[in-house]
């Protein structure tokens, strides 16, 4: 399962990646926000992160206005590695190096387009192994 969440700012891009999720295949979970409202992203990005470092889910994305406070609150939460992408070579390198568990994405700063680029290079990169890479995470999680 994928769990996702947004904010307000975040809510339309979020409907459009998981539909884009679905018809890939993805089982998906909605976490909220269920509108535009406005709403505090620490709560959504929480909720996300405790599913994946719980194992309920296998990756997270979250979107708000810039992914920077999703980011932000992810990383708070112990097993979790949250990158804000907002280029082809950071999503890439991020799975490959950081084997990074949650995709952080900003409404108001790049397009539909775009996102599901990053979404498609985030789920399809696997993490390279290395043991330097495997190393340096290790020295995150303590
Ligand atoms: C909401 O206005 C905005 O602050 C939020 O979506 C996000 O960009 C925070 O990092």
């Amino acid at each position: 399962m994928i769990a996702m969440g947004s904010d307000h700012a975040g809510y339309e891009m979020k409907l459009v990646l998981a539909e884009h999720l679905k018809e890939r295949g993805y089982d998906v979970k909605d976490f909220g926000t269920y509108s535009t409202e406005s709403c505090d992203y620490p709560d959504f990005a929480k909720a996300v992160a405790k599913a994946v470092a719980d194992g309920e889910a296998e990756r997270g994305i979250l979107v708000c206005g810039t992914g920077i406070g999703m980011s932000i609150a992810a990383n708070k939460v112990k097993g979790i590695r949250a990158a804000v992408l907002s280029d082809e070579f950071s999503a890439q390198a991020t799975r490959e190096h950081n084997d990074a568990n949650i995709l952080c994405l900003g409404a108001r700063v790049i397009d539909n387009d775009k996102a599901i680029k990053l979404l498609d290079i985030f789920m399809d990169t696997p993490f390279s192994e290395g043991v330097n890479h495997i190393r340096r995470i290790s020295k995150l999680e303590q």
